[in-house]
């Protein structure tokens, strides 16, 4: 009892101390595509998310990164924007210059792929780790670890000279560390308050059920769809009563383009055994009141238009 005291104490500051929003924590990520067709021909495209929401993009014909979502500049100042925004387009012509020297100094073959990703996870407490990553043609061959380049566990050996030079460049060194230990959290931590309506928005589900092509003879595919809903995390099962049915299969959680997103779930049964089972959903948005839709209710509908049918024609 004493003991749990204590932690409720322990507890309390951090969490009113801390945004609302902070409650679990969030993946801030930028993420960059860079395809070099030739010796001469290349693009670099990238994107921003904080968690599932994209905040920036900056495509390949523009100069600087746009925000996507009006609060998108967090708390900086105008200043200390435009000053980013300097540092990152340097950054983007430097990675050209310097992929295609690479390139030449190790006899890399074109078209080549490089994606990077990089940024921070801010958790409550204001706790925070950070990573960046690069892959070359889908293979993930070095990161930023602490202060310097590390190869990747399963990276070629010619990565290895890449790290040497690229560990010899102090300042980029330093300048990386900066944005990932200093400015990537203090720039989350003024998103989530800039951005509070948004992220924590909740947008309820439809629900509807759907027969799929039959799995075999005797058998029926149930097909629950549940759509438009936000944020991310949802539940969904094929139950009968109380009793989840362990048959049932998630497909991926698929986004809509509306920032809304789409998950179906399905059951094989027998085709005697549809009869009371039903879809429930759970979901923030709901709070706490289920969706629950009964296969027999469908079944009974078509029955009825079936019957309607013959009698009247
Ligand atoms: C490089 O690729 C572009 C686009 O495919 C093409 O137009 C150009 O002629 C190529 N240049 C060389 C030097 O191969
Ligand atoms: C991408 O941008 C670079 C730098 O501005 C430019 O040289 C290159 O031609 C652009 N690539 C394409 C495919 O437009
Ligand atoms: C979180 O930590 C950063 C330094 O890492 C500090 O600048 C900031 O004030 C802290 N924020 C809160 C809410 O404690």
């Amino acid at each position: 009892m004493g003991c749990s005291w204590f932690l409720l104490l322990w507890v309390l500051p951090q969490t009113w101390g801390s945004s609302d929003v902070l409650r679990r924590s969030v993946l801030f990520r930028y993420l960059q595509i860079s395809s070099f067709t030739n010796s001469s021909w290349m693009r670099t495209d990238a994107l921003i998310l904080l968690g599932e929401l994209q905040t920036h993009s900056w495509s390949n014909a523009s100069d600087t990164v746009s925000c996507v979502k009006p609060w998108a500049q967090g708390t900086f100042s105008s200043q200390q924007w435009v000053h980013l925004q300097n540092i990152f387009r340097v950054f983007r012509s430097s990675f050209t210059r310097d992929i295609q020297e690479f390139a030449k100094m190790l006899s890399l073959e074109y078209p080549m792929e490089l994606q990077l990703s990089g940024g921070c996870e801010v958790h409550p407490g204001n706790i925070s780790e950070h990573f960046l990553h690069v892959a070359y043609q889908g293979e993930h061959i070095l990161s930023f670890q602490g202060t310097a380049w590390e190869p990747a566990p399963q990276a070629p050996h010619w990565v290895d000279l890449v790290i040497k030079v690229l560990n010899q460049d102090k300042g980029t060194r330093e300048t990386v560390q900066w944005l990932l230990n200093d400015i990537c959290p203090q720039f989350v931590n003024g998103l989530l308050e800039t951005g509070k309506s948004d992220l924590e928005k909740q947008v309820k589900p439809k629900a509807w059920l759907s027969s799929g092509p039959s799995p075999g003879p005797g058998h029926l595919l149930l097909v629950c769809h549940v759509s438009g809903f936000y944020p991310k995390p949802m539940w969904v099962m094929w139950v009968r009563g109380d009793q989840e049915q362990q048959g049932t299969q998630r497909g991926d959680i698929l986004p809509n383009g509306d920032e809304t997103w789409y998950l179906r779930a399905t059951l094989d049964v027998a085709a005697g055994e549809a009869a009371g089972l039903a879809c429930r959903v759970k979901h923030s948005s709901l709070g706490g009141q289920d969706f629950v839709l009964y296969w027999g209710l469908v079944l009974l509908v078509v029955t009825c238009l079936v019957f309607l049918f013959f009698f009247f024609f």
